[in-house]
């Protein structure tokens, strides 16, 4: 090889071994990008989140996609109020990838979404320890969790940022993910409550079941904030793999 036969080759691998390392991932063909100053670029970016509903239920591990069947949760650890503890951890949820869009608001000038979402049914299982008092009466224990929650709503407010990666591409990135919930209707069952004491626990399981909207209200911010830390984490790894551009095209 002449000295300019080897040159070249040399430049040839560097180009290459470079843009290796810069390469964006191509769009998928089942992520259907909006043109955002197309008409109805909101209802454009539903049908895209609908389509992507399968995918979401089995995952697709080449684009960091997770299967949200079941969706995995981090442990949950929290006091509600200063007579109560809870833990939960293991924890698994159902039907997470049943959900449907009510409302979606983009705005994309202070990178802000508003995302209202409907599940008719999610289960639950894992394992929960608990400590204190709820609704006036004592519980402690440790055991299996299991709980369906039905007619649920879900408003996510996403606050997002555009920043440069370390090769100089412009991305997106979730700073902040805050999803409220309210459910409709639900029961939970806690075994185990008092070492297997069985008519305690019993007790206690009526007790929050006759009363599962004020046991919600204890509840739901444990389960808003896992919730929230799972998207934001699920959400966060697919949109990072893509330039600003290559998701957001004419913003
Ligand atoms: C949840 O629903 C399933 C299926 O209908 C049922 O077997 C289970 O007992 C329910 N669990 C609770 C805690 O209501």
């Amino acid at each position: 090889m002449t000295v300019l036969a080897k040159a070249t080759v040399l430049v040839v691998l560097l180009v290459e071994v470079t843009i290796g390392a810069e390469a964006l991932q191509d769009i998928p063909e089942f992520l259907h990008i909006c043109q955002v100053q197309q008409p109805q670029y909101e209802t454009c970016v539903t049908n895209s989140i609908n389509d992507l509903k399968p995918y979401l239920k089995v995952g697709v591990p080449e684009y960091h996609i997770p299967s949200l069947e079941p969706l995995k949760l981090k442990t949950i650890s929290a006091s509600p109020s200063n007579s109560l503890t809870m833990h939960a951890n293991d924890i698994n949820v159902y039907g997470a990838s049943n959900f449907e869009i009510n409302k979606i608001k983009m705005d994309l000038t202070n990178i802000v979404f508003n995302v209202d979402v409907a599940l008719s049914n999610i289960a639950i299982d894992g394992k929960y320890e608990v400590d204190g008092k709820i609704l006036l009466l004592p519980i402690h224990g440790s055991g299996p969790l299991s709980g369906n929650f039905s007619e649920c709503i879900g408003a996510c407010k996403i606050k997002g940022e555009r920043f440069f990666d370390e090769n100089g591409v412009e991305k997106i990135r979730i700073i902040d993910f805050r999803m409220k919930i309210s459910v409709g209707k639900g029961s939970i069952k806690l075994d185990n409550l008092f070492d297997g004491e069985q008519v305690l626990g019993d007790v206690v399981n009526s007790a929050i079941n006759n009363n599962f909207q004020l046991f919600m209200r204890e509840f739901s911010p444990l389960l808003e904030m896992a919730l929230s830390d799972a998207f934001q984490d699920i959400a966060d790894k697919i949109i990072q793999q893509f330039s600003f551009s290559q998701l957001f095209p004419g913003a």
